[in-house]
């Protein structure tokens, strides 16, 4: 690939760019930034990544294979003007990380054609452990995926799913993290209450997270099967156990990833067709 142009130089622009340059898909300069007003951030991306910048539209997307949008949803409006406006050459990729946007909503400022993929990547992606899907605009085919994927698996894991997911994969791994760091917040608690240090629970905590993550990973065992493997009746972990099942612990967090697609959902609306 030639290039990546990037609109918008924020949090995730700055994950994606630090994924690319690791993986050495394509050389620093080959990647190509703007945002819309703040020339302190790309002289910073420009400095510690030596990637391009640029506030010419012209420079930023001529021979971009991949166009990929990263501002905020409130600002995609404005980005698609900016697009439209600058007649994309057929084939050149439209690669949205909107939250809550469909395609059809992009494709209309587009030319018949063009294709959209939309993405969904988490906050993980900044340490390179994202999780993504990935999902076709109308015009988007094997080939766009592929790459796509590729370029997504730079910082993480990527799946591919049909666009109707995306309000589900919003409320599982979008939101995910914030259910997780709810879950360790929780336990940093309960550790402090049952007499451990802090700094010792926090260390045994994260130790156990990864555990149980490489766990999930490496073994063919469902999640309920590797829990009843280590519940001995009677035992400690049967007696924690018991309570979260009398709290009902299980159909809350089920309420909450209800929710949080319902909210993905309604807010996306706004930007459908
Ligand atoms: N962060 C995450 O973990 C995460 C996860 C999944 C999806 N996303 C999605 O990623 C997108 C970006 O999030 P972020 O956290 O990276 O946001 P951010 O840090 O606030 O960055 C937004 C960027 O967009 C630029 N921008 C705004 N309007 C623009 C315009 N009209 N033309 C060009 N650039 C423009 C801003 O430029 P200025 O600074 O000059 O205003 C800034 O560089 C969001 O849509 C979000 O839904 C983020």
């Amino acid at each position: 690939m030639k290039k990546i142009a990037f609109i918008g130089a924020g949090a995730m622009a700055e994950a994606l760019v630090k994924g690319l340059i690791a993986a050495e898909q394509l050389p620093a300069e080959a990647i190509w930034l703007t945002n819309h007003a703040n020339e302190a951030r790309l002289q910073e991306l420009h400095s510690e990544y030596g990637v391009s910048i640029t506030r010419s539209r012209t420079e930023l997307l001529r021979d971009a294979a991949v166009i990929i949008l990263s501002m905020k949803p409130k600002d995609a409006e404005a980005a698609m003007l900016y697009l439209k406006e600058a007649k994309l050459k057929p084939g050149q990729i439209v690669v949205s990380v909107l939250a809550g946007i469909h395609t059809s909503f992009l494709e209309k400022y587009l030319p018949e054609g063009q294709p959209v993929v939309r993405v969904m990547p988490n906050t993980s992606a900044t340490i390179l452990e994202a999780a993504t899907a990935v999902a076709a605009g109308v015009a988007a085919g094997s080939y766009e995926m592929r790459l796509v994927s590729s370029l997504f698996e730079t910082v993480g894991t990527a799946v591919q799913v049909e666009e109707e997911a995306m309000d589900a994969v919003t409320a599982i791994s979008g939101s995910g993290p914030a259910y997780l760091y709810y879950m360790m917040e929780a336990l940093e608690e309960a550790s402090i209450q049952v007499g451990l240090d802090a700094f010792i629970g926090k260390q045994l905590l994260i130790q156990t997270f990864k555990g149980v993550a490489k766990m999930l990973e490496q073994s063919d065992l469902t999640p309920a099967q590797l829990r009843a493997n280590i519940t001995s009746a009677g035992g400690t972990t049967a007696a924690g156990i018991g309570v979260l099942e009398e709290q009902g612990v299980k159909a809350a967090v089920q309420a909450c990833v209800h929710a949080a697609a319902t909210r993905s959902k309604e807010m996306g609306q706004a930007f459908t067709k």
